[in-house]
């Protein structure tokens, strides 16, 4: 009581009474839910993903209450952040799953995700993948007639019937990075809508297959709303010519706010589709994932070495192994230190200890002079972080942390050396 608190990006201030969300610096020291960070790095070693369960949670109440009057089904893309630990906990709070594989169904189903509340994306499912959702009853997203025409088969051979969405290419441009905007004419997903005509008729005379409605998924991180309304206007029209369609599923998408950029709420995107969609008799599906948990993870990483160079650089024991996305994407992730000091600002670079200069966290930041063995918080970092991390540099993959009710949880283990080894083999002839 009667701390200082200060949001993560170090904007606003809070009163003490009130619950505590997220990061926020507590007397100059970076909290998760009101834990010290700096206590969970004394158990835990670094890098290591830190979730807030509180943010999590709200986020995903701020879907659902503002889009009560549609009451749609929010299914939360796994492929976001696929720890079974966060499926458990959106479960909880009625939320489904969208999933874009088998392993990310397997994942779902192990979760206790309801299986009716789950959808299955992909432009590219194997049969195996598509026989397993068959099999467990799976809301099945189809991209092409072909693949319609295998969950057809599919099921026919395990005596099933099939609910099917067909994915919609809309050719819509929202800006966002190029390698994410989904539903641009060029882009590989979907089919055209004269194609999906054709096949809805074709696909209501299959016998194992019940055609239910469109799907379409315009892009992520995208901070406007009218592409989101453009996309419902086209997927609402579309499906009002076709006899039996009920659902319409409008993916996900919904931009944060990294930096400067200014993102639209949950709220701001319901109310402007509200008045597309309601009193048109659809059943709605929701597919996000960054808007629920990118704000409530951040990477916590320790510094190893700061070097001058012919710039300075912060070396950290993170890598692009761990988060990829400024590699990848050239994406701005905030930088905090764990614990504010009073050294002198330096501009510096971020760096990884991985073999490439594409390695970096963050380029020309100005922050406070940190020491070898200060800890600094990598912010934004809960959607796309760990599930595109990877073993580059035969680096062992991070723990996963989560802030739950004052106490943190370990949702998944640190690698170790031996699970770097454990799926390889030497030929005897090479031994
Ligand atoms: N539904 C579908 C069919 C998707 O393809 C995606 C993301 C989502 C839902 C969730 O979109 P969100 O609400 O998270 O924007 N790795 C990139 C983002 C790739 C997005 C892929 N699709 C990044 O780190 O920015």
């Amino acid at each position: 009581m009667g701390k200082e608190r200060k949001k993560g990006g170090g904007k606003a201030y809070q009163k003490a009474e009130e619950k505590i969300m997220g990061f926020e610096y507590i007397n100059c020291r970076l909290s998760c839910d009101g834990i010290r960070i700096e206590e969970i790095a004394e158990r835990i070693k670094t890098p290591f993903y830190l979730y807030s369960k509180n943010e999590i949670e709200r986020k995903f109440l701020l879907y659902k209450e503002a889009f009560e009057k549609l009451s749609p089904l929010i299914c939360y893309a796994a492929k976001v952040n696929s720890n079974i630990a966060i499926f458990r906990l959106l479960a909880s709070l009625g939320a489904g799953c969208d999933v874009a594989s088998g392993g990310e169904l397997f994942l779902a189903l192990s979760a206790g995700i309801d299986q009716d509340k789950i959808v299955f994306n992909g432009n590219g499912k194997r049969g195996d993948e598509i026989e397993r959702a068959v099999l467990s009853d799976i809301l099945i997203i189809c991209d092409s007639p072909d693949e319609l025409f295998l969950v057809d088969q599919k099921s026919t051979q395990k005596q099933k019937k099939t609910r099917v969405l067909f994915r919609v290419n809309p050719d819509i441009s929202a800006s966002t990075h190029p390698y994410i905007a989904t539903g641009l004419a060029e882009s590989k997903f979907g089919m055209k809508p004269s194609v999906i005509k054709e096949l809805w008729a074709i696909g209501r005379n299959l016998k194992n297959v019940e055609l239910v409605g469109l799907s379409s998924h315009i892009g992520s991180q995208i901070t406007e709303i009218e592409p989101f309304c453009e996309n419902a206007r086209k997927l609402a029209s579309l499906a009002s010519e076709l006899k039996g369609a009920e659902y319409l599923d409008i993916g996900g998408g919904l931009g944060i706010s990294y930096s400067k950029e200014k993102a639209p709420s949950p709220k701001d995107l319901a109310d402007s589709l509200l008045p597309i969609l309601f009193d048109k008799g659809f059943k709605l599906i929701l597919e996000p994932g960054r808007s629920i948990v990118g704000s409530a993870g951040c990477l916590i990483t320790k510094v190893s070495y700061l070097k001058e160079s012919h710039k300075t650089f912060i070396v950290v024991d993170c890598g692009m192994n761990d988060l990829i996305r400024p590699a990848l994407y050239k994406s701005f992730h905030e930088i905090l230190p764990v614990s504010q000091n009073k050294e002198e600002e330096i501009i510096a670079d971020v760096v990884g200890p991985l073999c490439e200069d594409g390695d970096f966290l963050g380029r020309e930041r100005k922050i406070c002079r940190p020491k070898a063995g200060d800890l600094l918080s990598i912010m934004n970092a809960g959607a796309y972080g760990f599930s595109m991390s990877s073993n580059y540099n035969a680096r062992l993959r991070p723990a996963e942390v989560m802030v739950i009710d004052k106490d943190f949880h370990i949702i998944r283990e640190q690698e170790t050396e031996e699970d770097l080894i454990c799926h390889q083999r030497i030929p005897d002839i090479l031994r």
